[in-house]
C-alpha cells in the first residue's frame, strides 16, 4: 500500500513487503523509543485519539509514540463523554475532528466503525480497534515482536508453528495476526480454544487458501509438535453474546507445565494483554514471569516503535529522519 496520507484500517490493506517496510522504520525508531534519541520531527502536527472502548496500552502507547515525533496529543475517551452520547452520528464527528487534527487514532466497539470515519474524515485514520473485527497496529507490533524475538534465537518467521489459545471468536487480535502471518511462507497454525470460541470459518478458509497448514483442537492434548509461539488471549467478556463461559478450563490455562508440554527452550509466549487476573479466568499464568520465553512485555514496548513508523509513514517523514535526532537532556532510566 501507499501509506503516505493513507488509512490504516484492515491487515487486509498490507502485503509482506509493507509489513517489512514498518518494520524497518521501526527498527531505525528504536534509540527514540529507547530515549537513546530525541526527535521534533512531527513538530506542529496534532494527533486525535478517540477511544470509546476501554484501554490502557494502545491509547497510551499511540500517544506516546505521537509525543516522542515531536508531534502534540488530544484525546477524547469513553462514549458518555464525547458528543456521540447527544446521538452525533459516525460522520459528523469524523468530520468535526478531522478539522482539529492531522492524523486519528480511533477505537469503537462496533466492527467496520472505525471504516465508516475514516469515510467521513479528511485525515487519515489508524484502526486503534473495531469490535472484534481487526486491531491492525497490535499485528504489527505482534509481527516485529516474533521477528525480534527469532532472529535472537536464530530462527526463522516462514515455515514457523503458532498455536493460537482462548477466545478465537471475539479476539480482534489474533484475527488481525492470523491474517498478517499467512502472508509468509508455509507456515503451521494451531488453533485451541473453546468450542464456543473458535476462530470464524472465513479466517480459517483464507489462510487455509494460503497454503497453510490449520489445526483446530477444542482440547489438550494439541500437538505432537513442538510449536514456535504460544499466543494466548483473554475471554472478551464484553463482547460474549450469550456464551455461557466464565473462565477457561484447564485446558487453556496457558502456565510452565502447558509451554513444557507444547514447546522447548526457544518457545517464545505472547499476549496481546490485558491478562484477565481474577481467579476461575484461567488467562495466561503469572508462574511464567520469570520465565525468559515470556515476551509479554517486551511485546508491549515494541507497541512504541511500530506505532511511531506508521505515524512516521502515513505523515511522510520517514526518510532521513536520522537527520533530526539530538540527545535527551534529561536524565533517561533504563
Ligand atoms: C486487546 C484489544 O483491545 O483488542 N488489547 C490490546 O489492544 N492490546 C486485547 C484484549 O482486550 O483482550
Amino acid at each position: 500500500m501507499e501509506f503516505l496520507g493513507s488509512h490504516l484500517l484492515s491487515v487486509d490493506q498490507l502485503s509482506r513487503e509493507d509489513v517489512e517496510l514498518v518494520i524497518t522504520v521501526a527498527q531505525r525508531l528504536e534509540p527514540v523509543a529507547r530515549r537513546r534519541k530525541i526527535t521534533r520531527a512531527l513538530e506542529g502536527a496534532v494527533l486525535a485519539s478517540l477511544f470509546l472502548e476501554a484501554s490502557t496500552r494502545t491509547r497510551l502507547s499511540f500517544g506516546s509514540a505521537f509525543s516522542r515525533l515531536g508531534g502534540a496529543v488530544r484525546e477524547t475517551v469513553g462514549l458518555t463523554f464525547s458528543s456521540m452520547a447527544k446521538g452525533e452520528s459516525i460522520a459528523d464527528t469524523a468530520r468535526v475532528i478531522s478539522g482539529y487534527a492531522d492524523i486519528m487514532t480511533i477505537r469503537h466497539p462496533e466492527a467496520g466503525s472505525v471504516a465508516q470515519f475514516a469515510h467521513a474524515s479528511l485525515v487519515p485514520v489508524i484502526n486503534a480497534g473495531d469490535g472484534a473485527a481487526e486491531h491492525p497496529t497490535q499485528a504489527l507490533l505482534d509481527i516485529y515482536t516474533i521477528e525480534e524475538e527469532f532472529a535472537a534465537r536464530n530462527k526463522r518467521l516462514d515455515g514457523s508453528h503458532i498455536l493460537f489459545v482462548g477466545d478465537l471468536k471475539y479476539g480482534r487480535t489474533v484475527h488481525s495476526l492470523i491474517k498478517l502471518l499467512s502472508l509468509y511462507d508455509k507456515m503451521t497454525f494451531t488453533l485451541l480454544a473453546p468450542e464456543l470460541l473458535s476462530m470464524p470459518d472465513p479466517i480459517v478458509e483464507l489462510v487455509q487458501a494460503r497454503g497453510h497448514h490449520v489445526i483446530q483442537r477444542n482440547a489438550l492434548p494439541v500437538t505432537p509438535e513442538q510449536v514456535d509461539v504460544v499466543y494466548t488471549t483473554r475471554i472478551q467478556r464484553e463482547r460474549l453474546q450469550g456464551e455461557q463461559i466464565e473462565g477457561y478450563s484447564r485446558d487453556f490455562h496457558v502456565n510452565t507445565a502447558f509451554v513444557n508440554e507444547v514447546g522447548d527452550a526457544s518457545t517464545i509466549i505472547m499476549h496481546p494483554l490485558p491478562r484477565d487476573s481474577t481467579p476461575a479466568s484461567n488467562d495466561l499464568s503469572t508462574d511464567l514471569d520469570a520465565d525468559p520465553r515470556l515476551a509479554i512485555f517486551r511485546q508491549t514496548d515494541r507497541g512504541i516503535p511500530i506505532r511511531m513508523a506508521l505515524f512516521a509513514l502515513i505523515l511522510g517523514v520517514s526518510d532521513n529522519i536520522e537527520a533530526t535526532y539530538r540527545d535527551p537532556s534529561w536524565r533517561v532510566s533504563p
